[in-house]
């Protein structure tokens, strides 16, 4: 193996420590300290295998090691470094990991290829944690976030992405300068942990993963009558409460009478205010994530669910506002490329299988500015992860990072 064991390993358990939950799990929000921490470690050692580090407009963090022909379009690989709150210390952070390891062999080796390779830490990725605008760093590199936009989107305090990139000290003013062009990489590979159970049940070590499911999360507000839990008859009653309930159960029966197996609906999140044990909520929000590999059979599962919502609401005499946070489709990743890395992987004795996400990653963004966009999974232990007990083996992160190695080798030499 070319890439060092120990290396990934001090890597990541270093990482770990920039946590804001010690402790509870992981806790790595964009723009805070504990992000500042881990970008700067990841710049040093980006400098340290002598790569040329810039962070553009959004706070993406981009290491550039050149090739004989650096106008050529690169080959990048990466992942994030946030993290969801009380999280593990392998989600992201494996993609960025490999990918800086890869760049220490190439460089240690004196390789160059005919094309630059760069290694790329995408910021609010998760989005989960504080903005809920995941994929942000990778949106803004495809040109779809606006000026607008980081002053429209805030966190539960009220507070925007853009005061928070301005207390990072970023210009938020410039945020649609981080936008590349269509076709400006040459290709984009993302190493990440499975989060399923898929390649641990089937001891499996590796995927090469062939499609990505679309996602749309988005946020209901139901406003209702508030009044005494008491007092109030329950024939009088327009409680956004009972109303939620019911449409949870909506969202979950329809996802699961979709007709495929690939259809998934969560509601991670209900916020009932007052929320006081004797008093009718005056209003209620939550959230919801719905996923599918078809873009046709999800849209139609998103449109069934708005006219539940509204059907639910009007039987409930309260008001919905439904607010759309992330809407990204389904991919498929690039095909010549899985081929290339089923070949390195028989080459090299390195154990993989074909899988799809039901995750999201910022590789399923990339198509629009990347003409090859690939990803490759390393196996999660009990297919846990956005949990304290996350875990993937180093040896796997290893194994994955020589398949990341060659990839790139081949890809950056055409
Ligand atoms: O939600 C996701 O799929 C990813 O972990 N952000
Ligand atoms: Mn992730
Ligand atoms: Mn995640």
């Amino acid at each position: 193996m070319r890439t060092q064991l120990a290396r990934i390993k001090k890597d990541i358990e270093t990482l770990a420590q920039f946590n804001s939950t010690p402790g509870e799990g992981l806790t790595r929000l964009s723009y805070t300290m504990e992000y500042k921490q881990a970008q700067e470690y990841v710049i040093h050692e980006m400098k340290q295998a002598g790569l040329s580090v810039r962070i553009d407009p959004a706070g993406n963090t981009i290491g550039r090691w050149d090739g004989t022909e650096p106008d050529a379009a690169p080959v990048m690989s990466g992942s994030h470094l946030d993290s969801v709150p009380h999280g593990g210390i392998f989600d992201g952070i494996s993609g960025v990991i490999t990918a800086l390891e890869a760049a220490r062999v190439v460089s240690s080796e004196g390789m160059r290829f005919v094309r630059p390779i760069e290694v790329i830490v995408f910021v609010e990725e998760e989005g989960g944690g504080r903005f809920r605008s995941g994929l942000f760093g990778s949106r803004a590199l495809a040109g779809k976030i606006t000026r607008n936009m980081v002053r429209e989107i805030v966190d539960a305090r009220g507070i925007s992405i853009a005061k928070a990139m301005e207390d990072f000290g970023l210009d938020p003013d410039k945020i649609e300068e981080a936008a590349m062009e269509p076709a400006s990489i040459h290709a984009f590979i993302e190493l990440h942990i499975e989060q399923g159970p898929v390649l641990d049940e089937n001891n499996v070590p590796l995927g090469i993963v062939t499609a990505i499911f679309g996602i749309e999360e988005g946020t209901v507000t139901l406003s209702g009558v508030s009044g005494h839990a008491g007092a109030i008859p329950m024939a009088l009653r327009h409680d956004p409460m009972t109303a939620t309930a019911n449409m949870i159960m909506g969202i979950n029966q329809i996802a699961k009478s979709s007709g495929t197996k690939d259809a998934v609906g969560t509601v991670g999140l209900v916020q009932a205010y007052p929320g006081v044990i004797n008093i009718i909520p005056d209003n209620v929000v939550f959230t919801y994530d719905v996923r599918d590999t078809d873009n046709d059979r999800h849209q139609r599962m998103l449109s069934e669910i708005k006219e539940m919502v509204a059907r639910v609401a009007g039987e409930y005499g309260v008001k919905e506002d439904i607010t759309v946070n992330l809407n990204s489709p389904a991919v498929r990743l690039n095909e010549r490329v899985i081929a290339i890395m089923e070949d390195i992987a028989k080459e090299k004795g390195l154990s993989a299988q074909s899988i799809v996400s039901g995750a999201g990653h910022d590789a399923m963004v990339m198509p629009a500015i990347s003409e090859h966009v690939n990803m490759i999974f390393a196996r999660s232990k009990g297919g846990h992860s956005h949990r304290p007990d996350e875990r993937t083996e180093f040896e796997d992160l290893q194994a994955g990072s020589e398949l990341l190695l060659e990839t790139i080798t081949r890809l950056a030499n055409e």
